[in-house]
């Protein structure tokens, strides 16, 4: 029978808490530790530990090893998905954390991308029922954009939809809710297909409106670089 895991989270941020919330519905037993704590109760907390997940600001996990941790046999474990570290294997939850928690079905559902270079899934983050999938370092710059300019970047243009429907337009935030789940699910029932509207159309007419539309607004060379974007790769 293999050891039992132990782990310790460092950190108290999104990700850290969304963590302790998921070990805890697992009945996985960890400690904790982040930096309002004193550093002296490291230590013996680490003692314990199999595994340490290093759930910080990328920039200071590298820095945080080397100070704290370097002398623990743990493995070590982030979940940045643009660091590629010597110090830590990288396991990235693909998926948005803010504050909220989730049920236990979601996050047993979040795939991990795990390096290359790790252990297998079993070593690396043992009790985890979750599907993993792996891939070289080399190429988790370019991955991390593409998560970063399709997750984080059209929330930025839902989040400018919802409050342009409430303050300019005076319309409730809901009105555009059946418009976001209709657009979702067609990206997941067919993703090649689902881009519709006058891009899609070719209506340069249409296009030419809506620019104008957003005249003295930030978002006019947002609309405007898609058109560039479209344009090189039809
Ligand atoms: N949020 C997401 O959706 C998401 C998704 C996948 C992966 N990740 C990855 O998860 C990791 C954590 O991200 P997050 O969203 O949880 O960040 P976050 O909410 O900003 O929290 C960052 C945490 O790091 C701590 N920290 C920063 N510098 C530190 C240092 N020098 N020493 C010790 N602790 C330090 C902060 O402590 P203080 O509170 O004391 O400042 C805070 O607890 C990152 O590697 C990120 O790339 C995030």
């Amino acid at each position: 029978m293999g050891q039992v895991p132990h782990y310790m989270i460092i950190g108290n941020g999104r990700v850290a808490r969304h963590f302790c919330h998921y070990l805890s519905l697992l009945k996985i037993p960890f400690s904790h530790w982040h930096r309002p704590d004193p550093p002296a109760r490291l230590k013996p907390l680490l003692r314990d530990a199999t595994h340490v997940l290093a759930l910080i600001n990328d920039q200071a996990i590298d820095p945080f090893i080397t100070e704290h941790l370097q002398a623990s046999p743990a493995i070590k474990v982030h979940f940045s998905g643009a660091l590629v570290s010597q110090m830590a294997y990288g396991a990235h939850p693909l998926m948005t954390f803010n504050t909220g928690f989730y049920t236990l079905d979601k996050y047993q559902s979040i795939p991990f991308v795990v390096d290359t270079t790790a252990p297998d899934f079993t070593t690396l983050l043992p009790g985890l029922p979750n599907h993993h999938v792996k891939l070289a370092p080399e190429l988790k710059a370019k991955y991390h954009a593409m998560c970063v300019l399709s997750g984080n970047f059209s929330c930025l243009l839902w989040q400018k939809f919802f409050s342009a429907l409430e303050s300019e337009f005076h319309l409730p935030a809901k009105t555009g809710y059946t418009y976001l789940r209709q657009q979702t699910e067609n990206l997941l029932t067919d993703y090649v297909s689902a881009f519709t509207g006058p891009l899609a159309r070719g209506d340069v007419a249409t296009i030419q409106k809506n620019l104008a539309a957003l005249k003295c607004y930030p978002f006019q060379q947002i609309y405007q670089s898609f058109v560039n974007l479209k344009e090189k790769i039809s």
